[in-house]
């Protein structure tokens, strides 16, 4: 990597927030895929990177404003630049923008939610706060920002940002990066107009655009030819307003030392020994935030109506380490209901046999990991999953990953998992969990090994090289050096 290069990283959620304990602020970890995924990349960086998120609650307003950030780089090791925004602004632009519209849009999951059509108050949300968020985003970016500078904008936020950006600094070279899915016009068509066309045209602001695999760059593409942009599939380009952005894929990896790390330390291992003490029977585990597109009220069922058919696995134990997300808004609040409520038919018929955790304890999770036989991850739609990938870096029993063919993480781990074809069909669910119980100890052996080394074949260090390397030669007026993707 140049020795000069300058990075910008640009996202809503940063990788830390602050809590306020005795008198003073305490730090976490940023919640949710991106945040835990950058942060590494960043440290990498040092010293070369600067890092501009939002101030996501009140606390973290607080804090800012009390000068807490300002220490963050001798704790991270770079710099982190929070934006204060109004808290009845940022309400609209995160929840009713980001939260209710574009992400249930780049999930298809208008018909799972109910959600059916929108009115004034979401145009208005668009307008007031979802552009003039993102457009404040794109000035801090011109604040910090060298004319050299590569400029990384992540998520579905912040997508209008890059077009921002592109108006003030027509040579600037500007990435954009989307960690979820991005199902393609289905979803994103039935938001109001203008907003599909500003999202699309938003983006193509950026030089670069990354997904995490092929499936939601076609997605993407398809939107693009929606909007009247020129495709060209087999380059992975799009011209449009005179300009060309490349399209790519980046599948996100993990970092395997740290987590092992951190999963051997004693608070993870006396979980893992909890956990191991729990039954004779086989362990499912899953972990997740309560989101809707993870389908866990799905898993729950599908596991209720193996137990009610299968007898003989009444040992069998599923531990659920989840944690709350996103409770201001109530699609997110009554799916936590629903969990509750799917939890307790289950326990009822079958005692004790689902343990429900909704406090986020990242040592429990990674004790839990550690002790699997079966590892749950049955997304509706996801742009990677990071746990499918965790999961079989530190589990020590061999245990099978069942997975959703609609997880991005699929692409790279389907062969070596038992797929479940269609998340919405609980027992397709409950039949491929079967399917994992029952699998013998030589092909569960053979199959865990495999992923551990499809999973540990690249680093979080090959995978920002290889997005900074791409923008190199675009910067320089070449070709991104990763291929384009290629259509089965
Ligand atoms: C997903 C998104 C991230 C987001 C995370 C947690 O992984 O791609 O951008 O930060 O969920 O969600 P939250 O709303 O808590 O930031």
């Amino acid at each position: 990597m140049r020795d000069d290069l300058s990075v910008v990283l640009v996202s809503n959620r940063g990788p830390v927030s602050f809590a306020q304990e005795n008198g003073g602020f305490e730090l976490k970890r940023g919640a949710g895929g991106l945040a835990g995924a950058l942060d590494p990349v960043a440290r990498r960086l040092g010293g070369r990177v600067v890092w501009i998120a939002a101030a996501t609650s009140d606390e973290d307003r607080q804090a800012v404003a009390a000068g807490a950030a300002d220490g963050l780089q001798d704790e991270l090791g770079y710099p982190v630049y929070f934006l204060d925004f109004e808290p009845e602004m940022y309400a609209k632009y995160y929840d009713v923008v980001s939260n209710r519209m574009l992400w249930f849009a780049v999930h298809c999951l208008w018909d799972e939610l109910g959600v059916k059509e929108f009115g004034d108050l979401e145009i208005a949300a668009w307008n007031d706060a979802y552009q003039p968020v993102n457009e404040r985003f794109a000035r801090a970016v011109l604040e910090i920002a060298e004319s050299d500078s590569l400029v990384l904008i992540q998520d579905y936020h912040l997508t209008t940002a890059p077009g921002f950006l592109r108006e003030a600094r027509p040579d600037q070279t500007i990435f954009h990066f989307t960690h979820s899915s991005f199902c393609g016009p289905d979803g994103l068509e039935r938001l109001p107009a203008p907003i599909p066309r500003r999202v699309i045209e938003g983006m193509l602001g950026a030089d670069l655009i990354g997904f995490h695999v092929a499936a939601w760059v076609e997605g993407f593409l398809h939107c693009c030819e929606r909007i009247g942009a020129q495709v060209d599939w087999a380059a992975g380009t799009v011209e449009h307003g005179g300009r060309r952005s490349w399209v790519r894929e980046y599948p996100i990896p993990i970092d395997p030392r740290d987590l092992r790390e951190r999963s051997g330390r004693g608070e993870a291992s006396a979980w893992a020994r909890r956990f191991a003490e729990l039954t004779d029977g086989p362990l499912i585990v899953r972990a997740d935030r309560t989101e809707p597109s993870k389908n866990i009220v799905r898993g729950f069922e599908a596991f209720g109506r193996l137990l009610d058919r299968r007898k003989d696995l009444s040992s069998a134990r599923f531990v659920a380490c989840l944690y709350e997300s996103r409770q201001s808004m109530p699609e997110y609040r009554r799916y936590i209901e629903n969990i509750r409520a799917s939890v307790a038919s289950v326990n009822h018929r079958h005692p004790g046999s689902i343990q429900l955790f909704l406090e986020d304890d990242y040592d429990r999770t990674l004790g839990a990991l550690r002790e699997y036989d079966v590892l749950l991850v049955n997304p509706i739609m996801d742009g990677m999953n990071l746990v499918s990938k965790e999961g079989p870096t530190i589990n020590e029993r061999h245990g099978v990953l069942v997975l959703s063919r609609q997880a991005g993480s699929f692409e790279e781990l389907g062969e070596t998992s038992v797929a479940i074809e269609d998340a919405l069909d609980v027992d397709a669910i409950s039949d491929a969990l079967e399917r994992a119980i029952g699998m013998g100890q030589e092909e569960r052996e053979r199959r865990a090994l495999e992923l551990r080394t499809l999973v540990e074949a690249r680093t979080p260090r090959d995978w920002i090289e290889a997005q900074i390397d791409d923008l190199i030669e675009v910067q320089e007026g070449r070709e991104p050096k990763t291929s384009p993707c290629t259509w089965g």
